[in-house]
């Protein structure tokens, strides 16, 4: 059941580099994303087309993804949360166009009206257009459910709320369902048991995780989701993300330490360790701090880097 080959979507410089609370240079998440894909990764959620003056580091995405290597088999993708997203997204034609968008809304009432200042139900209502609009234009359209194993501001989220949300995404026609653990409280039963509720409605190969590592249970969770054969999981370089002056909050789960794991269990992903572990120094040296990826740091060490 456990699957042969899992493949890893980058999400460090969209999710890791949007709570950067001092401006990263675009230069940076431009030399960031070259370096991911000479590491082999072939899906990287590059930026995101929201308001800037909720997310000011992501106001650069036009240049950004004018300037991001493009060959095929890439994958490139963009978070947009209503039609002015798209179509700003769309606006650059093929020189900054992505591959495929990602909507995002949450499990819980609280979690959306704070991150998208709108209900459920209002978002899928801003949703709607943009699945039509993003397929005519040929992109494949992602969905993020926040806070799938608890919300920050509700407490407990159930399965049925989950499953509320998988139900109306693909209603909407959405082609791939993401199941996001915000703030990093899922447990390995708790995550099978929400992975199966999207799994109803998904096949396997459209159903993914995406795991922040808050309490580190990040790998035991994505261990579990292989055991129901999941394939596809959100993963950051260096662990980038969160923010640093918000007491516990940590981004996703680090790239380097998935592949390691993947790697000691005979699993592929086409992913170079070394390279993926340049590309996390890179970053992280470019944020002035070490890498949070264990595995990361570990092979620096090994190479004879020296952390304070
Ligand atoms: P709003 O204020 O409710 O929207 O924001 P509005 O339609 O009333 O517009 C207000 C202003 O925003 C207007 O500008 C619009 O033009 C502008 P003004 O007239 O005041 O100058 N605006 C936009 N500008 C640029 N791009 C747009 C856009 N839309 C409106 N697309 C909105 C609603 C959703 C835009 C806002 O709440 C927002 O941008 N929120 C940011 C949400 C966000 O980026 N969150 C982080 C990403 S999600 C995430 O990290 C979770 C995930 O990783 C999974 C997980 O871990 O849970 C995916
Ligand atoms: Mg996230």
């Amino acid at each position: 059941m456990i699957p042969d080959h899992v493949t890893l979507v980058e999400v460090g410089p969209r999710d890791g580099l949007q709570n950067e609370p001092l401006p990263v240079a675009t230069a940076h998440k431009i030399e960031l994303v070259r370096r991911l894909v000479v590491a082999g990764l072939r899906e990287i959620e590059v930026t995101s087309y929201v308001s800037p003056k909720w997310v000011p580091q992501m106001a650069d995405n036009a240049q950004v993804m004018a300037a991001v290597p493009r060959q095929s088999g890439l994958r490139l993708s963009v978070l947009v949360p209503n039609m002015l997203g798209l179509q700003a997204a769309l606006a650059g034609g093929a020189a900054t166009r992505p591959d495929e968008v990602v909507i995002f809304g949450a499990a819980s009432q609280a979690f959306s009206q704070r991150n998208i200042n709108c209900s459920i139900e209002q978002s899928i209502e801003r949703f709607a257009p943009v699945v039509v609009a993003a397929h005519e234009a040929g992109l494949k359209v992602r969905s993020a459910i926040s806070c799938a194993l608890g919300c920050p501001y509700q407490g407990e989220v159930t399965a049925d709320e989950v499953e509320h949300l998988v139900k109306l995404f693909k209603q909407l026609g959405v082609d791939h369902c993401g199941v996001a653990d915000t703030i990093g409280v899922g447990t390995p039963r708790r995550v099978q048991a929400v992975m199966e509720r999207a799994l109803k409605h998904y096949p396997l190969d459209q159903v993914s995780g995406h795991f922040h590592d808050t309490y580190g249970q990040a790998l035991v969770n994505i261990h579990a989701c292989l055991e129901l054969g999941i394939s596809t999981f959100d993963t950051s370089v260096a662990g980038l993300g969160g923010c640093p002056y918000a007491k516990g909050a940590t981004g996703n789960v680090a790239t380097e330490d998935v592949v390691f794991m993947l790697q000691g269990m005979g699993i592929s992903t086409g992913i170079d360790l070394d390279a993926l572990v340049d590309a996390g120094a890179y970053i992280s040296d470019a944020l002035g701090r070490a890498p949070v990826s264990r595995v990361g740091k570990a092979l620096l060490i090994k190479r004879g880097r020296v952390f304070a």
